[in-house]
């Protein structure tokens, strides 16, 4: 670390009145040398964890922010950071099952790291006396982690609740789920060019008190995840629907109500530029949503026009002169479309500029 940062440990809790006492005293204890403070984020616990950390501020330097109600992990521990002063910021749990000792072995690294992660996952890390089924839930979440997130596959363990992060880093992260367990995962999704450092930890069994990751928690996680993978991610999904809703609108126009190919084409591609928008003005760019809602449904079919043609023309040369099947009639437009409109992004819009002649 900096010689002469100081560092505040942000703990967010919620009924952890029986572990606050044992969890100050071995944070105090292993910072010995150290600047810092503690900030408790306590959501009103009925136990009166707060009240004791109140006790205990005349013994360590704690601080207590109070909320009026459970308002979720990741909201907490962003609305302690505001009142933090360090120029660290680590992020810990209250109950014990990351070692207040394992905090030093994060600051070491604090200089040169935007990020220093306590890891499960890396050589020397592991998790004490967790049974099987949550050890393979844990795993499954990382790997989706993974797959969908892609500044995740810097990290072995993006999923961990403990690290330590840069103050202006952590203050600058807008929360897509503030009620969400996540918090690393919304920082590193937002940054693409974070040193991450990972430390090893064992995450140690919960002595007292319950946890509070409930099954809502895992539906949590997912709406999470869909919430903050790329753009460009969420709109190849939604153009894959868009193929389905296409198809499946001309199947059965075509085929349970027998219209014709050259009306039932039309319907189904616009079914699937209808629902394509959908998606992405509530999903993919749900944050650039400006202006009239049916101008940007205007727009879309403007931007997509060329292709929309290409792919309409296709289908019914297919159909009337080579197929008479309208479901791969349509599905060899759509290709087509695809290309067409890769074709001309490529050649008119992303266009390399003419080389000049002396
Ligand atoms: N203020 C506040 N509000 N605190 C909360 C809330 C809340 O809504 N929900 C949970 N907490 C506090 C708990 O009191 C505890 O200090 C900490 O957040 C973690 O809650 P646990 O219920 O103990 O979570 P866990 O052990 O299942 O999972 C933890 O470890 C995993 C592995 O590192 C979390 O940190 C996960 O995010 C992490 O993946
Ligand atoms: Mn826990």
């Amino acid at each position: 670390m900096v010689s002469g940062a100081k560092v505040s440990v942000v703990v967010p809790t919620y009924n952890e009145r029986e572990n606050i006492d044992e969890l100050l005293s071995r944070i105090d204890a292993s910072l010995n040398n150290v600047d810092y403070e503690v900030v408790v984020v306590d959501d009103n616990s009925p136990d009166g964890t707060a009240e004791r950390v109140i006790e205990l501020s005349s013994r360590y330097p704690v601080r207590l922010v109070r909320r009026a109600g459970k308002f979720g992990l990741s909201s907490a521990i962003l609305d302690g950071v505001k009142v933090c002063s360090g120029d660290y910021v680590v992020v810990m749990d209250a109950d014990l099952q990351h070692p207040p000792e394992v905090i030093k072995d994060l600051l070491r690294y604090a200089g040169g790291c935007d990020i220093v992660v306590a890891s499960r996952y890396v050589k020397g890390g592991g998790t004490a006396g967790f049974p099987i089924i949550r050890r393979v839930i844990s795993l499954g979440a990382t790997y989706m982690a993974r797959v969908l997130i892609p500044q995740a596959r810097k990290v072995k363990d993006p999923l961990s609740g403990f690290f330590l992060v840069r103050r202006e880093l952590i203050e600058k992260t807008e929360l897509a789920v503030p009620s969400g367990y996540k918090t690393l995962l919304e920082i590193i999704s937002q940054h693409s060019n974070l040193k991450i450092c990972e430390v090893p930890y064992v995450f140690q069994a919960r002595v007292r008190g319950v946890s509070k990751l409930s099954r809502k928690e895992i539906l949590n996680y997912v709406k999470q995840l869909l919430m903050i993978m790329p753009d460009y991610y969420k709109f190849a999904v939604v153009g894959a629907s868009g193929v389905l809703v296409n198809l499946g609108v001309l199947w059965f126009l075509s085929y349970a109500l027998l219209i014709q190919h050259f009306i039932s084409s039309i319907i189904g591609i616009e079914a699937s530029l209808i629902n394509n928008f959908i998606w992405n003005d509530l999903w993919t760019f749900k944050k650039r949503r400006f202006g009239k809602c049916w101008l940007r449904l205007l727009k879309y079919h403007v931007s997509t026009a060329i292709g929309t043609l290409a792919q309409y023309t296709v289908s019914q040369i297919a159909y009337y002169a080579i197929l008479r099947e309208s479901i791969t009639s349509q599905a060899l437009g759509i290709l087509v479309g695809f290309i067409a409109n890769y074709l001309i992004s490529k050649k008119y819009v992303w266009t390399r500029p003419k080389q000049t002649t002396l």
